[in-house]
């Protein structure tokens, strides 16, 4: 295989305000919201950082201080945890990046869409591929899902994105693309953003991975507002694929939709299970209370 380029940056939009979670959502950012131990937007990190990135920047809104808070090293907690005899705690809890990572927020004046928020990254990206992740799909792989795609990337030369097949129903969720060939990496013919079912090219979604050339940000300056009014990531990516290739990549690894009460249940579920130290317990509890409790009725 080709030598990997290193891409330096990884993007999170993490400005929207998460209302299917209210009230929940309300003072704090969605991206805090723990899967067992973890906010979202650590475990968005900790894949980035695997796959080699050195700058995070993050796409922040209202009500969004603690996160910025969160990769903040803390020396109180840490002397605090000394104290107490927990040193290696302190190290661990009060510094939660490697040293050699940097975090740069930049703040979205308005809720302008997806696109938009991508396009407010361009200062700090500058004239490189990048990354884009939304905390919101939490992919647990083992091979994390971002160093998947520098390899396609490294292979191809040219943008890559996550996908996985949906049903059929749920098309009107997501980017929807069509692709030239079958397989786990194909150039993608068109990319339409929450088609109708009976528009929508395919059912292979785009979730929230991107790896994406540069060019993207003249692209996303130039189109208008689209789907919901906002200027949309998939509209700047149609755009793009009229002068470059663009790759769909099916990834390996499972992928729980944390935007959703339903899939934030299951991830923490699945996370909680595979936990070093509560699996156990919690496999075994989870036997007893489901042997135990009632079969669902109709109307419940
Ligand atoms: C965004 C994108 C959509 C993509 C989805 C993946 O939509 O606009 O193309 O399929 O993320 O999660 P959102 O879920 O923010 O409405």
């Amino acid at each position: 295989m080709a030598k990997r380029p290193r891409i330096e940056t990884a993007v999170f939009p993490v400005a929207g305000r998460g209302t299917r979670f209210f009230p929940a959502t309300k003072a704090s950012p969605k991206e805090m919201l723990p899967i067992v131990d973890k906010p979202l937007i650590q475990y968005a990190v900790e894949e980035a950082v695997a796959a080699g990135v050195r700058r995070l920047v993050f796409i922040t809104g209202a009500s969004k201080r603690a996160i910025e808070d969160h990769f903040d090293s803390d020396p109180e907690i840490a002397s605090a945890l000394k104290s107490k005899g927990r040193s290696g705690s302190a190290e661990q809890f009060s510094r939660i990046l490697p040293s050699n990572v940097s975090c740069i927020y930049i703040r979205q004046p308005a809720a302008l869409g997806l696109g938009h928020a991508v396009l407010c990254a361009r200062p700090a990206v500058g004239n490189e591929p990048f990354f884009v992740h939304l905390a919101d799909d939490l992919i647990s792989a083992q091979k994390p899902c971002l160093a998947q795609m520098a390899d396609v990337y490294a292979a191809k030369s040219a943008s890559v994105i996550g996908c996985i097949t949906v049903p059929r129903k749920d098309v009107d969720k997501y980017g929807i693309v069509a692709v030239e060939a079958s397989g786990h990496t194909a150039r993608i013919r068109l990319i339409v953003e929450k088609p109708k079912l009976r528009a929508a090219p395919s059912n292979l979604a785009v979730v929230g991975r991107y790896l994406l050339s540069p060019a993207i940000f003249n692209h996303l300056a130039r189109i208008g507002a689209g789907a919901d009014g906002e200027i949309q990531l998939t509209d700047g990516i149609a755009s793009l694929l009229k002068e470059e290739e663009i790759y769909a990549y099916k990834f390996e690894g499972t992928r729980y939709d944390c935007g959703s009460k339903l899939g934030y249940l299951k991830a923490t579920v699945a996370y909680a299970l595979s936990h070093p130290v509560l699996g156990k317990d919690f496999r075994t509890y989870l036997r007893k209370v489901v042997k135990s409790s009632p079969p669902l009725r109709e109307g419940r």
